[in-house]
């Protein structure tokens, strides 16, 4: 964290005058480490939280008034509104993340009846698809629970996030990211089974390995609407496949089922989609398995056949992230790298060797450079905790 929460408080204070202490809470960004684009289509995640995120400030007023202001995007300055204005609104910028979900909690029928002064800052790199909305989202639902005495759980809570960005926002995101921020702990990836949300902390031990991110530094356009693409293309294949077998979603497939009905869906492009679905929720479960057996090198194997899967069949990769992963398959003590997250851009995730790491950024850091003309950055990472209050 670059600013401390005095240091949070004290610009609270400059921004919104003397008063009640506000209380100051944390949400988390997240990486993930296989499983991708299988949350809507009812398989396997395997996400884990990190120790950067989203930290706000808090104070409830005596009126409807809301005001916010975020260290992250000074020139917007004070956005003010009210709890009489949650409506989608383009010109309320970053504001509307936290007025989704200010939204969400009145359909859900919690009545927030008092506004609020809020200061955020967040310490997640931009556009590196380390999910910095999902944890302002989480974290609003956090801070509204405890402000206003709501009895709301935090996996509803990481609910309430998701819809608020599905509905509120417009990006037809799985629960996958709003979970980890939500549930995340320290040392661990949720194993999380996204067609009934039960979830099992899987210690992520490495003894001589760490967890390196690579931020491409490229987010091409339209992401949300390719996003939403896919998510569309995934359910054509489905409803295909529903022609010929019993199925809820892609997730209930093995492998040999989906071989043996394929031929079912209509079109190689629904095809394909169908297949990374399948074959990346059977992989996820496999490297959960791996992992529990310590058998890391077949962790990183599964990781390297998740990103080619994401890029020939998913089509979610780029070549800025792809030749990252070519680069980092190349360095003989990184176990396994593959693009996490949404995609179009944004950040590899690698499993490194301890002594290779430095040789692991050098390998990547020039010839990346040279071939895309970008300068990739890259964050040795600590698993975290989920949400919470902070003292
Ligand atoms: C984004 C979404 C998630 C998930 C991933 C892809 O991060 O928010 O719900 O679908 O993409 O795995």
């Amino acid at each position: 964290m670059a600013v401390t929460t005095t240091e949070l408080r004290k610009k609270f204070t400059e921004l919104f005058g003397a008063g009640a202490e506000p209380k100051a809470y944390f949400a988390p960004g997240r990486v993930n480490l296989i499983g991708e684009h299988t949350d809507y289509n009812g398989g396997h995640v395997f996400p884990c939280a990190l120790t950067i995120g989203t930290y706000g400030l808090i104070r409830p007023r005596a009126d409807r008034r809301l005001r916010f202001y975020s260290l992250n995007f000074e020139d917007t300055g004070l956005v003010e509104s009210s709890l009489d204005e949650l409506t989608p609104d383009e010109k309320a910028g970053w504001t509307n993340y936290p007025k989704g979900v200010m939204w969400t909690f009145g359909l859900r029928g919690y009545r927030i009846t008092k506004g609020a002064d809020i200061l955020i800052y967040g310490d997640i790199p931009a556009g590196s698809g380390l999910s910095s909305s999902a944890s302002l989202e989480v974290l609003t639902g956090l801070m509204l629970r405890e402000t206003y005495g709501f009895d709301i759980s935090m996996v509803d809570l990481a609910l309430i996030g998701q819809y608020s960005e599905n509905h509120f926002n417009g990006m037809n995101c799985g629960i996958m990211d709003q979970f980890a921020s939500a549930m995340g702990k320290k040392d661990c990836a949720i194993f999380l089974d996204t067609s009934d949300l039960t979830y099992e902390y899987a210690p992520v031990k490495l003894p001589d390995a760490r967890i390196v991110i690579t931020n491409s530094k490229v987010k091409h356009s339209l992401v949300s609407s390719a996003y939403n693409d896919r998510r569309r293309e995934s359910e054509t294949a489905l409803k295909d496949l529903q022609t010929v077998v019993d199925i809820r979603t892609l997730g209930e497939l093995t492998e040999e089922q989906f071989e043996q009905y394929k031929d079912a869906v209509r079109g190689p492009v629904c095809r394909r989609r169908a297949k990374h679905a399948v074959y990346e929720n059977q992989r996820t479960i496999h490297a959960v398995e791996a992992l529990k057996k310590n058998d890391i090198v077949t962790f990183g194997k599964l990781i390297n056949a998740s990103h080619v899967s994401l890029r020939d069949d998913y089509e979610t990769s780029c070549p800025e992230n792809d030749l990252l992963a070519e680069l980092a398959w190349s360095v003989p003590g990184c176990l396994g790298s593959r693009i996490t997250g949404g995609g179009f851009g944004g950040c590899n995730v690698s499993i490194v060797k301890n002594d290779a790491v430095e040789q692991f950024i050098e390998a990547l850091d020039k010839p990346y450079t040279e071939k895309t003309g970008h300068r990739a950055e890259f964050y040795v990472v600590d698993i975290g905790d989920g949400a919470h209050a902070l003292d």
